[in-house]
């Protein structure tokens, strides 16, 4: 580390941060008090229920709801024919970019049909039954024409994007000459890669209860990753001040990017609501989930390796085909982890789309790098075996010293730590070098690894203090707590930065009348959110140090603000601690009942820029501003037993080790990997939802059949973290680690899966007729 971490001298002092506190909002989800955005018993609440489209590409030719109409206690019924129009909508020219829309369309603004479960009828009724059955009886007649399902279709025409949207990454990327190095490789490997689609499956499907107060002022109960994003997507389409769109969302049952966006349904509930003018409550059928908020595309990666003998790696040639909507270029960045993965002279990456019969896709649980992993890791461990080189230190061969595709130094990088550190849990060192030779019983044994890093992105956000002389406080964000424990975190953070007990603070999240926060997504939100909480912390201490040197009676009158410093809730002076007092008598002694202080809180790029002393200056927010690469580091080691008869894999151990910068919760954030594995393990093992090839319908859209890891498929998992200072990402020295967890896992659980039977599965998930 070129200087001294910053944060040592800025960052409170941890006392309850890092430690394993348990959840303070644990309490009261199990008690059922915890109110998710379907729970809200609003005077007046009606119902409202999605009919969604039968077919996927063609024409309402014509839709007949009066047999529904008159069942009882049917209140309205929406369709392209009579639903008010929004004020802008994502179809307009520049209506998807201005909304900040996922989907460059939005459903029931004409007869046209793109994809199967597209909305064409709105019911709302006075029970959630009798819309549901109503919804049943609207008789919908249409002009089908044959879709296309996918990019596989031989119909498709695959087109080069320029860019690929939201998955923030150039069509094309080029480093040095990649195909001329390749072509003079010594070694050379070919591999291609698929991913089955991949849907997010929240515990708690989308849902939205929508309240308009007046005629131009609405609040919207949603489960949703960010407030504020929603806010702006419905401000924007609805003509209204953002001030008169109020978001709430206090709890969340889980999102992995499909709450990342405000999708159609919500914006329909919305304009139920106001044209019936009573609130109206809808929560997506697990059906209808897998059709409304996105999912990981279809997709195939054909990945190049250039080696010498000695496993140095020369050039890698990545190239992704997937399939995408009729609007959007949305395609995950897989490129980008393999770009600065390993030290690598020569790069090129180019991604080819489909246009499909389908909703977009979007961000799903580590998007880009999840499957990005899966090609370069699963490469990394063909390319170990080629060259008879142990699958570790092949890849210490090739450790990037800095990012390989910005030429920048790391922030910091303890990825050679997580390696050790895992080998020694693991017992990595008793592995047989040999695939297929190790076995229990009548099992094959297999042992693979793979590397797991996942970025720090751009963000900001601000929060506020309200400190009480009583000794307590209040303090907000407006962030959310995917359950992942951003509640539980931020009491922590603000419990050291005032030094108070965690249980003397109260922590508020999840409403856009609070402090603007980001979503919680792209593993931003600890980061982000924590830093500003100590900012909003550290205002508050600079304003009662004012106060303090200018009162006679306080031990620090006429002394320099800059001498002074704050020490578990006692303003003192830093040369002589004894010298000080508590903010209670000094707030008391003032006439002060509280006071309240705000910060910001940056993130990546623009925390470092935003550094005295920084040329680039503190207004550039762009991603790339920062000198340095910031990104966490990881390790994952897995045991699979795969019974050679049936084909079965089995995850017998489990071990992941992550450099994530400072980790704010022991418990929370073992309990976040843990997780992230386990998804990781379902898009190995299991995920995959089937899209008929003929009528673009998913045919196994609900939990019995899109099969996910349960508890008997996971073994006892083994987590830990690397101590790591990183002065440069943020105030805090948070990395975050909402999606490093999944990345890596499906490669891991791959080259297992190689190491037990010889054979290479390049096409998730690894389900038993691949292995036989
Ligand atoms: Mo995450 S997939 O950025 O919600």
């Amino acid at each position: 580390m070129e200087n001294e971490p910053a944060f040592f001298e800025t960052s409170p002092k941890p006392n309850v941060v890092g430690k394993p506190l348990n959840r303070v909002d644990g309490r009261d989800k199990v008690m059922g008090r915890a109110k998710y955005a379907a729970e809200y018993p609003l005077p007046g609440l009606t119902y409202g229920v999605l009919k969604t489209s039968d077919i996927a590409k063609g024409r309402v030719q014509s839709i007949d709801t009066s047999v529904a109409m008159k069942e009882p206690g049917v209140i309205a019924i929406f369709t392209h024919e009579n639903l008010p129009k929004l004020a802008k909508t994502p179809n307009d020219a520049d209506g998807k970019k201005a909304i900040g829309a996922p989907m460059g369309f939005m459903p029931l603004t004409s007869d046209m049909i793109y994809y199967a479960g597209q909305p064409v009828a709105v019911v709302v009724a006075d029970t959630f039954e009798r819309a549901t059955h109503a919804a049943r009886l609207v008789r919908v007649n249409y002009a089908a024409d044959k879709p296309i399902a996918a990019y596989t279709n031989p119909a498709a025409q695959l087109f080069n994007p320029e860019k690929i949207q939201d998955g923030k990454a150039d069509g094309h990327t080029r480093r040095g000459d990649a195909k001329t190095a390749l072509a003079g490789a010594p070694v050379k490997l070919s591999a291609t890669y698929t991913h089955a689609i991949n849907h997010h499956n929240p515990m708690e499907p989308g849902a939205t209860t929508a309240v308009w107060e007046a005629p131009d002022r609405l609040t919207v109960y949603e489960s949703t990753q960010g407030v504020t994003r929603t806010q702006k997507a419905l401000s924007t389409m609805l003509g209204l001040p953002q001030e008169q769109v109020r978001v709430i969302t206090k709890f969340i049952g889980g999102g992995f990017g499909c709450k990342g966006s405000c999708w159609p349904h919500t914006v329909l509930t919305v304009q139920a609501a106001k044209a019936v003018g009573r609130p109206v409550k809808l929560v997506l059928t697990r059906q209808q989930q897998f059709t409304s908020m996105g999912h990981r595309e279809d997709q195939t990666q054909t990945l190049n390796v250039g080696a010498t003998q000695d496993g140095k790696l020369l050039a890698l040639v990545h190239t992704k085909t997937s399939t995408t909507s009729p609007w959007d270029n949305y395609a995950e960045a897989n490129s980008k982890i393999i770009n600065l993965l390993y030290d690598c002279p020569t790069f090129e990456s180019s991604y080819e789309l489909a246009r499909a019969n389908v909703m977009t896709s979007t961000f799903t649980r580590a998007p880009g790098e999840a499957p990005g992993s899966f090609a370069i890791e699963c490469a990394m461990d063909d390319l170990a075996y080629q060259l008879g080189i142990d699958p570790i230190e092949i890849r210490l061969r090739n450790y990037a010293e800095k990012d390989p595709s910005t030429g920048q130094p790391w922030s910091s990088k303890s990825l050679r730590e997580c390696y050790a550190r895992g080998a020694e849990l693991f017992g990595w060192s008793k592995r047989n070098p040999k695939a297929g030779l190790t076995r229990d019983g009548n099992t094959l044994v297999g042992w693979g690894m793979a590397t797991a890093s996942y970025p720090v992105h751009n963000s900001q956000g601000t929060a506020r203090v309200r400190l009480y002389a009583d000794g307590h406080a209040v303090v907000q964000s407006g962030a959310t707590d995917l359950g992942t424990g951003t509640y539980t975190v931020m009491t922590q953070v603000a419990a050291d930065s005032l030094g108070l007990p965690p249980e003397k603070i109260r922590f508020e999240l999840g409403d856009t009348k609070l402090p603007t926060a980001p979503n919680s997504g792209g593993s931003v939100a600890a980061g982000t959110v924590s830093s500003s909480v100590y900012a909003a912390a550290q205002d508050v201490w600079e304003r009662l140090t004012k106060i303090a040197i200018k009162d006679p009676k306080s031990p620090l009158f006429k002394a320099k603000p800059e001498d002074v410093a704050m020490e578990n809730g006692r303003l003192q002076l830093k040369a002589s601690p004894a010298k000080g007092e508590d903010f209670m008598a000094l707030m008391k002694r003032a006439g002060l009942d509280d006071i309240e202080g705000t910060g910001q809180g940056k993130y990546g790029a623009g925390y470092e820029t935003g550094r005295p002393g920084n040329p680039a200056g503190p207004n550039n927010n762009t991603e790339s501003a920062g000198k340095h690469s910031m990104h966490s580091f990881g390790a994952h080691f897995c045991e699979v037993h795969v019974d050679p008869q049936l084909g079965t894999v089995r995850v017998t151990r489990w071990v992941s080790v992550h450099a994530a910068g400072r980790i704010l919760n022991a418990k929370t954030a073992r309990s976040q990997i843990i997780g992230g594995s386990i998804f990781g393990i379902g898009a190995a093992l299991m995920e995959a939802t089937a899209r008929d090839p003929n009528y673009a319908r998913y045919t196994n859209a609900d939990l019995a059949d899109y099969h996910i890891p349960v508890n008997a498929d996971i073994p006892d998992m083994t987590v830990e973290f690397i101590d790591e200072h990183d002065p440069y990402i943020n105030a805090m020295g948070v990395k975050g680690i909402g999606e490093i967890s999944m990345v890596g896992v499906s490669a891991a659980v791959a080259n297992a899966v190689f190491h037990a039977t010889g054979k290479r599965v390049r096409d998730l998930p690894i389900t038993p007729n691949k292995i036989l």
